[in-house]
This record gives structure tokens, C-alpha cells and sequence, in this order.
């Protein structure tokens, strides 16, 4: 299969050692053992953070943030406000129970007054893709998309997979939650979106953390937020309420514009079909000042110059359905080109961490 293909030639490449960034005026470069970044020091570890933050949240509001505490900020960023359509982008109407709980998809269901189209839960996630509902019409996506939904990649994610990312410089989890949380600083308090949640590792993590008040796990694959939904059923005490789980596809996102305060997209842009219209369409449901942070590899070094590779790249990607991300720059461009500003980045190895920000 071809996304067993990426991961192949991935494998190769991350094995290399390690590189420091060609770009040093605008990127970070840590090491794995002892993160530190030239842009913060507070990067290591939360408990740096020594008094409440005021950060801004959906623009409607100011809130204190403790961080690692729970906010009460429910009324800043309503999940009532965000869902959107995704085929006209008009906001859906819950009808029943409006309880946002990784529990009550199953008892929602949703209208769109301008489709009149009906979207439903089932006993794990609401579905929102714009075929939702149909019966005998089935799509089938890009293989870098359709292998996430086999059970058995959903299954075996979270049980040795993504740790495997570690051997092209992935920190351990903990340490990039860290660094994700610096990249978010300034949108602490609002409303989180991530996206192409896997099992929801992270989405778990931002539910847990109480630093967002409203954490959507999201992504294409059925099977992955079923694991999401089992993880979270499994844990004692999960803040329930402050998640929802959402099917939906990358390139058509069911938010309303400017409703959304963070997007996180942990390894995932260089699995999405198009890079490009993905990080418009978080573009489009940022707010301004929203902060997009997102991981995935470069492939960079001696060889990224060499011509063959990125036609051999380019070749590879139309047969997967991937992206394989050359260099810094090409996310850079990525992000300004879809709007977004203020381009940042950690580089370790083959991984990077990209934030960049909605213009306000
Ligand atoms: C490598 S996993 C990343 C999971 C998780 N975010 C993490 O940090 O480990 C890539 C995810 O992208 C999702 N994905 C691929 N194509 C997608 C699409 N078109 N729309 C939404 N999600 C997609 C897959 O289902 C898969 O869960």
C-alpha cells in the first residue's frame, strides 16, 4: 500500500542524524534530550508558567487562565455557534439535547436551515462529511487517507506506532505537549480543534489539561475516533464535557469562519491529499489572531537539493495521495499563502513543529 510505502522511505531517511536548520533566523532548533528554544524559555516544562495568564478567547471575551487547571470559560467559545454545514458553511441547528460531551453524539442530531440537510451522531462521533448519510454513494479517498481507516491501523496506533515517530526526531509525548502549549500561549482559554486527531492522543491531553474550553477531536477515519471514544470511556474522571468527537474530511471543515481560536494537526499535513486547501480551510475557521501549530517531517539535507528527489517526491505523493515537505521554507510558504502570519518553527531531525497565526 502506498502510505506503508511513505513509511518505508520515511524510515530510511529519519535514521539520519541530526541537522540544524538552514533558516536559523526564524527557526528553533532543539535537541532531543533537553529542549530549549531561543524563542521561549518557558519551553521545557508548564510549571514555568509562574502567574495567570489574560489571554484573549473567540474574541468575545477576556479570561484567566490558570494553566493545567480547569477553566471556566464554557460561555466564551459555544459549541452551539461553531458547527457549520459543510456543504454551504452555515451554521447547524442542534435539535434534542445541546450537551457537548464525547458522550452525547449519540442523542444529537443537527440541521442545516439553508440544505435542509440533517447530520447525525452515532454512539461515538458526529458525522459531518459532506456525504454523510448516504447509503449506497461511497468515495473513496486518497490511500494516505483510506489507510487510517483500517481497525487495525487505529488499533495499533497508540500501541508502539506513533512512538515509533521518535526515530525521525519526534520528542516523547510529553515534551511536545509542552511545546505545543508554547506555540498556544496566546490562545489559552479558547476553543481547540484538532485536527486529524488519530485516537486522540493530543485532543485527550488538551481535554485533560483544562487550558480550552472546548477541544474538538477530529478526523476522517471512523475507526480512529472509535479508539478516541474507548480510550476516553476507559479513563477515570475524563473531563467528557469538555470534548466532542467529529468526523469530517480536512478539506471541508464543518466550523463556521473565524470561530475558532487554535487549530493542532499533529502529524498529519503530510498525510492530507492537499496540503494547500486544508491549511485554507483552517485559514478560514481561525478567528483573528487564531493560532495554527502543526508537526510533520522535512526531508531535508545534503540530498533535498538534488532534482531527482523532488520529482521522485512529487511521483510519490500522486501515487499516495502525501506530501513529502522538502523544506522549512515550503511550510512557511504553505502557511503564508493560505494567509497566515508569523511563521514559526522547532526542528529536530527530520521533525518540525510550524505554528503560524491568523492576521488580526
Ligand atoms: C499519522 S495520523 C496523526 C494522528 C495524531 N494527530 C497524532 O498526532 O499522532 C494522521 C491522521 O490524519 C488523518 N487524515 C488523513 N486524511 C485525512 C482527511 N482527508 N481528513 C481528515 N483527516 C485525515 C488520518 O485518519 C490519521 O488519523
Amino acid at each position: 500500500m502506498a502510505t506503508m510505502s511513505l513509511s518505508s522511505f520515511s524510515a530510511v531517511l529519519l535514521s539520519r542524524p541530526s541537522q540544524i536548520s538552514n533558516k536559523p533566523s526564524r527557526c528553533f532548533f532543539f535537541k532531543p534530550l533537553l529542549l530549549t528554544s531561543s524563542r521561549s524559555p518557558s519551553l521545557s516544562s508548564s510549571s514555568n508558567y509562574t502567574s495567570p495568564a489574560q489571554v484573549r478567547a473567540s474574541s468575545t471575551a477576556i479570561v484567566e487562565t490558570e494553566p493545567d487547571s480547569i477553566l471556566d470559560a464554557k460561555e466564551v467559545s459555544s459549541s452551539k455557534k461553531i458547527l457549520a454545514c459543510p456543504i454551504c458553511y452555515n451554521q447547524l441547528i442542534w435539535n434534542g439535547d445541546h450537551v457537548t460531551s464525547a458522550d452525547s453524539a449519540a442523542r444529537s442530531s443537527f440541521q442545516c436551515n439553508t440544505c435542509k440537510k440533517a447530520y447525525c451522531g452515532n454512539e461515538t462521533h458526529i458525522d459531518l462529511i459532506v456525504a454523510s448519510g448516504a447509503k449506497e454513494y461511497g468515495e473513496v479517498m486518497a490511500p494516505a487517507t483510506e489507510f487510517f481507516r483500517f481497525p487495525l491501523i487505529s488499533f495499533l496506533y497508540e500501541r508502539g506506532w506513533r512512538q515509533s515517530f521518535s526515530l525521525g526526531g519526534f520528542p516523547d509525548q510529553e515534551k511536545e505537549f509542552e511545546l505545543i502549549k508554547d506555540h498556544l500561549k496566546p490562545v489559552l482559554g479558547g476553543n481547540i480543534v484538532d485536527a486529524s486527531c488519530g485516537s486522540g492522543l493530543f485532543s485527550r491531553l488538551f481535554a485533560k489539561s483544562g487550558l480550552f474550553s472546548l477541544v474538538v477531536a477530529l478526523d476522517f477515519s471512523e475507526n480512529m475516533l472509535q479508539q478516541c471514544h474507548e480510550y476516553v470511556k476507559q479513563e477515570e474522571n475524563f473531563p467528557k464535557e469538555n470534548l466532542m468527537l467529529v468526523r469530517a474530511d480536512i478539506s471541508r471543515l464543518p466550523f463556521a469562519s473565524s470561530s475558532i481560536d487554535a487549530v493542532h494537526a499533529g502529524a498529519a499535513l503530510h498525510c492530507w491529499p492537499s496540503p494547500s486547501t486544508a491549511v485554507a480551510e483552517i485559514s478560514r475557521i481561525l478567528r483573528p489572531g487564531g493560532v495554527f501549530v502543526a508537526t510533520t517531517y522535512v526531508l531535508d539535507g545534503p540530498f533535498a537539493a538534488l532534482p531527482l528527489l523532488k520529482s521522485l517526491s512529487q511521483n510519490f505523493g500522486r501515487i499516495s495521495g502525501s506530501h513529502i515537505f522538502l523544506a522549512d521554507s515550503e511550510l512557511e510558504e504553505l502557511c503564508n499563502a493560505c494567509g497566515l502570519v508569523d511563521f514559526k518553527c522547532d526542528r529536530n531531525r527530520r521533525f518540525v513543529m510550524i505554528s503560524a497565526t491568523k492576521p488580526s
